[in-house]
């Protein structure tokens, strides 16, 4: 298939383009490198550097390679920088996705996979969440996500755009060649990763009053490549219909002490923690049910250890001992 790749010089979306160049489609990553790197378009690719509101721009990327899927990934992740500027969050995540979805209008382009996220469900009610579940996110970032879900939904029915909504839980991991640079850093992995390496001095874990086994949050981190497989296998609905799925591992899911104690034993470094006060937003436990997308698609994770998960960033990290930046 002929698929552009919105956001594909970002961690996950570099993934994914290397997924699918690797099953012989072919790519075109559409990045302004607002938050992607240039390092990260993997070769093979196409590479377009473009805002989505650039509308001729992408228009004519979309019709000078025609282009029959999109998989959208271009937009800001962060929950703390979304309470803090919802305009930005707004204007990203729900203005400059309208206007992409308008640009495949215009094209003819009628398939979509959509990167959401867990955060649309809010302060969870049960565990595992399950899609069906209600959500009522706690900030503006899952607010948007689910603004943009809620705008596939219409624009299915009125213009006949399929698309699947992945929601994903924690995702975590690299390949050889793609790996997690985001500048500031704030996702936990990385950041031990940085610790263990000497990069910064310490770790904070955010509260240890939660109502879990051992005080800290619990989450379920997934595979970055287990999770760019299931865009691929999702792409396969979308002649015919939409969906909406949710990925994870699923199991009891992993706290905050016990990540550290993984990245300890991977890493064979002491890494210096202290225990500070918890960050607003975070619920105490995020697991996901998965079992839709196993039973509708075939989807399992390959790669559910956590030793395994955190060891692949840990070899790409002492590859790319400063991500991207030396990469031109
Ligand atoms: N944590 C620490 N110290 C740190 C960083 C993180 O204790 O320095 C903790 C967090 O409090 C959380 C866990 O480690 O309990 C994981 O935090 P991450 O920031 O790595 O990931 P989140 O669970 O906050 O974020 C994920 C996705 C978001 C999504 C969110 C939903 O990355 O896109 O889940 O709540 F919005």
């Amino acid at each position: 298939m002929k698929i552009l790749v919105a956001g594909g010089a970002g961690y996950i979306g570099s993934v994914v383009t290397e997924e699918l160049v690797k099953d012989g489609h072919n790519v075109v990553v559409y990045d302004s490198l607002y938050k992607g790197h240039r390092g990260a378009v993997v070769r093979g690719a196409t590479f377009i550097h473009g805002d989505l509101l650039e509308r001729a721009k992408l228009s004519a990327a979309l019709r000078e390679h025609n282009i029959e899927a999109v998989i959208h990934l271009a937009a800001d992740s962060l929950v703390g920088e979304s309470v803090q500027n919802p305009a930005k969050y707004y204007h990203n995540n729900v203005f400059a996705g309208l206007a992409l979805l308008d640009a495949m209008r215009e094209c003819k382009v009628r398939r979509i996979v959509f990167s959401s996220t867990a955060a649309t469900y809010g302060e969870p009610e049960k565990q595992p969440l399950e899609e069906r579940d209600p959500t009522a996110p706690t900030n503006p970032y899952g607010e948007t996500k689910l603004a943009f879900e809620r705008a596939l939904h219409w624009y299915e029915e009125a213009y006949g755009i399929h698309y699947a909504a992945l929601r994903y839980f924690n995702a975590a991991g690299a390949t050889t060649h793609c790996g997690e640079h985001h500048n500031p850093e704030t996702h936990l992995i990385p950041i031990l990763l940085q610790a263990a390496s000497g990069q910064r001095p310490q770790v904070e874990i955010y509260g240890d009053d939660y109502p879990t086994r051992d005080g800290t949050c619990v989450r379920d981190y997934i595979h970055v490549v287990d999770l760019a497989r299931a865009h691929i296998l999702a792409l396969d609905i979308l002649n015919a219909r939409s969906a909406i799925y949710n990925l994870g591992c699923g199991g009891e899911g992993y706290t905050v002490k016990e990540v550290i104690a993984a990245a300890q034993h991977v890493t064979g470094r002491e890494i210096p923690v202290r225990v500070g006060a918890r960050r607003s937003g975070d619920p105490a436990v995020l697991i996901a049910s998965s079992d839709k997308i196993k039973r509708e698609l075939g989807w399992s994770p390959q790669k559910q250890d956590l030793h395994e998960i955190i060891a692949s960033a840990w070899q790409w990290m002492q590859q790319h001992p400063h991500g991207y930046a030396d990469e031109k």
